[in-house]
């Protein structure tokens, strides 16, 4: 048996004739930017995660990048963020001529400690970025409480976390930014690239449409310079068929991580922790395990898709050297990426798959 990591062909097939008329309509219509469906999601989404904007841009990375600037984050300012994220979290804020300053995470969801932010609070800081790993929120009361005491934005980089909620409230509107990618492995995936920021500011909102347009307002008239970072129509015409889905596909998800949890409890495996304010979407299901090498080559010779999600920590990126991070700087985040792998479980995974993985971990955990 061969187990795909994600298999989006699925998907597809599952909803074939709803996305092609979508996709027709648009090729129709010829209004490939800024087309009537980009309007109509963004006010699905908004809707979706109960703020009163939302609004689409051309990634996951552009929708922090954009947020960011809305802050006024520039040149010398600093972001406190987590080592253990995809490297768009960091990589948008040294664009900005910014410094990332990261803080460890907690062992359990692999979110930003919220403990930890406080000590690294300088003068220089401007904003606080957690991220939503894996589909699970991280601890938001206290960091917007930290936030709010030393009058800085918070931005959630929400990009793996779209319908996940932290009590009872839906990640993305539990601060000033909430930032999604539409990257097609995405629980909300698009056919190509695509992001949105959900604010219920005002004048936040009004700031990114003009940053996504070159910083136009109205059209030719440029009081700042912006990007070109749209959501294309043709993108947003799909994700408003597949945003129908959503829910019953991360249902799936959930049951699929059930399963899972309860068929390694008692091994030498680390389940993902739920926590009891959380609503996981399951964007991944990442064990942890102490001999991850062994574990990768017998999913490897038994032919099921795995990942490592992420091998390198933030700080200990070479890129990175200039900050001078060293190993031993963020302990859990540094143990964390030697033993956490990911496996499948996208909602079209059938139990007969779902076993053929399990039996094989089992046998390889021994
Ligand atoms: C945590 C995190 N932040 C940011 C991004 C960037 O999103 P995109 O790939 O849509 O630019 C991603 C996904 O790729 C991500 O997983």
């Amino acid at each position: 048996m061969n187990v795909a990591f994600l298999d989006l062909k699925r998907q597809y097939s599952s909803i074939k004739e709803e996305l092609d008329q979508a996709v027709f309509s648009v090729l129709s219509h010829a209004k490939f930017i800024m087309g009537p469906e980009v309007k109509a999601f963004e006010d699905k989404v908004a809707e979706y995660c109960g703020t009163k904007f939302a609004i689409g841009v051309a990634s996951g990375t552009d929708a922090l990048l954009l947020s960011l600037r809305a802050c006024g984050v520039g040149p010398g300012d600093e972001v406190i963020t987590t080592g253990f994220s995809f490297f768009a979290t960091a990589g948008v804020i040294t664009r900005l001529g910014a410094v990332p300053v990261y803080v460890d995470i907690d062992p359990d969801t692999y979110n930003m400690a919220p403990e930890q932010i406080e000590k690294k609070i300088t003068a220089k800081t401007k904003a606080i970025m957690p991220v939503h790993l894996y589909g699970q929120c991280a601890d938001m009361d206290p960091i917007t409480a930290i936030a709010k005491k030393h009058n800085l934005k918070v931005v959630e980089d929400a990009a793996q976390a779209i319908g996940s909620k932290y009590k009872e409230k839906k990640a993305g509107s539990l601060s000033d930014f909430g930032c999604f990618s539409f990257f097609p492995s995405k629980n909300l995936g698009a056919a190509g690239d695509g992001g949105m920021v959900v604010t219920n500011d005002p004048k936040m909102a009004d700031m990114i449409r003009m940053l996504r347009i070159h910083g136009a307002k109205p059209k030719y008239y440029h009081s700042i310079v912006g990007y070109n970072s749209r959501l294309d129509t043709i993108q947003a015409a799909i994700l408003s068929v597949k945003l129908r889905y959503l829910d019953g596909w991360t249902e799936k998800r959930r049951e699929h991580a059930e399963v899972y949890n309860k068929a390694f409890k008692g091994l030498n495996v680390i389940t993902p922790k739920e926590e009891e304010s959380n609503y996981h979407i399951y964007h991944q299901y990442t064990i942890a395990v102490k001999n991850r090498e062994r574990l990768r080559e017998v999913l490897k010779e038994n032919q099921i898709g795995h990942d490592v999600y992420y091998p390198v920590p933030l700080h200990l990126q070479e890129c990175y050297k200039f900050l001078g991070y060293k190993e031993g700087d963020l302990p859990v985040t540094e143990t964390k990426a030697k033993e956490i792998i990911s496996i499948p479980i996208y909602p079209e995974l059938t139990a007969e798959e779902q076993n053929f993985v399990i039996e094989t971990i089992k046998r390889a955990v021994l």
